[in-house]
């Protein structure tokens, strides 16, 4: 019998709650990706962030392996030597003061525990999201994630999330209040645009917060880890958050979320208040203290720092030849070319040329390519732009 292709069994199979690119992706290798067919594409979008320290990173795979060669699956309710050394390891370049962590399995879960952290340390139940921020699609983290597209079908969410607009102060003044339980805020709103807020705004929220008796809550999942050239984004912009909500590649794209901080407002959910069977799995584990090791020994956050700019420099030259794009904004490897038209086509037409992008909306392409992208990869990206959106224009000139 002949094996029908992976995606006509995919399609057969898969549920299709993802908008599908036409590509099936079979191997990786640092910043590079390779199709069933054998060609070779540079990564754009680190498995939405979920790879930071680049595919199938040798000291990444060896470490999976020597811990599934000895236990794969320990429940949290025993101790566990490579639960252990993760946390001890993760501890140690966590912001100061949040030496104390709860491990899921993927962004959405860290949310969830930070909003029952933030509920029951402070005894209120008001969280204080922003407008165009994204958490998460589980009903909680969805609650807090802003666009409607998400959330209109699931309605009525969970009870007690209000928005505020994005770096304005005086909402920001006006919404936090003493009845606040947490400000809940992504340093750079990723999925809302690659959007970087002023610092004033985010000290801001971080006073009023504390102000009011509330908890500052920084969802670091796409941010942190030396995405932004810093190892996390709130040390861009003055905040320094009671609870830290970590995930995509802190194990090289193992599913992972955390939750940190301190231990006083951690340990305020009580035994079974909140648990997980496959939190903390040690093989996951063993992948996210190797992707530690990793970032530091091979200097990844200097270099999404440096190949940032790199890349945000060719970008905005660019824009002097194309009308099409409208902005050029982010902080090291978290960029978006902000286009005057829907991106869909680019992106389909920069996959004909072998880059793999992504979108932010319906007019961003957003880039969070491996930390461990070279100039020349950058290079390429950059050299089959113009043809990608020089098409887009004329298509709109004739349509
Ligand atoms: C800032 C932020 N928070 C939460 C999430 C949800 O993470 P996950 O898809 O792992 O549930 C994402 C995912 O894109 C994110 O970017």
């Amino acid at each position: 019998m002949i094996e029908p292709e992976t995606r006509t069994i995919e399609d057969k199979h898969y549920a299709s709650y993802y908008a599908r690119k036409p590509v099936t992706i079979v191997r990786g290798k640092g910043a590079l990706l390779y199709d069933d067919r054998g060609n070779e594409y540079v990564d754009c979008t680190g498995a939405y962030g979920a790879c930071i320290v680049g595919h199938a990173h040798p000291r990444v795979v060896k470490a999976i392996e020597d811990q599934a060669q000895n236990l794969i699956a320990c429940h949290g309710s025993v101790y566990n030597d490579a639960r252990a050394r993760f946390a001890s390891r993760l501890t140690n370049i966590l912001p100061t003061g949040l030496d104390r962590i709860f491990l899921s399995n993927s962004g959405t879960e860290a949310v969830e525990c930070a909003i029952k952290v933030a509920r029951k340390f402070t005894g209120r139940r008001k969280i204080v999201a922003v407008k165009g921020g994204f958490h998460g699609k589980t009903h909680g983290a969805l609650a807090a994630t802003w666009d409607s597209k998400y959330r209109k079908n699931f309605e009525p969410l969970v009870p007690g999330f209000v928005h505020i607009p994005f770096d304005n102060i005086e909402a920001a003044k006006d919404t936090i209040t003493n009845d606040t339980a947490a400000v809940l805020v992504e340093p750079i709103q990723g999925e809302g645009g690659i959007r970087v807020p002023s610092k004033s705004w985010t000290e801001l929220l971080q006073d009023l917060a504390h102000d009011a008796g509330g908890l500052l809550v920084a969802d670091e999942i796409q941010t942190g880890f030396g995405r932004t050239g810093k190892m996390f984004a709130s040390e861009h912009l003055g905040m320094q958050p009671d609870i830290l909500c970590l995930g995509k590649g802190v194990a090289s794209g193992l599913p992972i979320g955390i939750t940190a901080g301190a231990s006083e407002t951690m340990d305020s959910l009580s035994v079974g208040e909140h648990t997980s069977t496959f939190g903390g799995n040690p093989v996951v584990c063993a992948a996210g203290s190797a992707t530690i090791d990793v970032l530091f020994d091979e200097r990844l956050v200097d270099n999404a720092a440096k190949v940032g700019e790199y890349f945000k420099a060719a970008f905005t030259k660019l824009m002097d030849s194309h009308r099409i794009i409208r902005e050029v904004r982010g902080l090291g490897l978290m960029l978006a070319v902000e286009t005057r038209f829907d991106v869909r086509q680019m992106i389909l037409d920069a996959l004909q040329q072998r880059v793999l992008l992504l979108d932010a909306g319906r007019n961003v392409l957003r880039f969070l390519p491996p930390l461990c992208i070279q100039s020349e990869q950058v290079d390429r990206v950059v050299s089959i732009l113009p043809k990608v959106l020089e098409k887009e224009e004329l298509a709109r000139l004739s349509s």
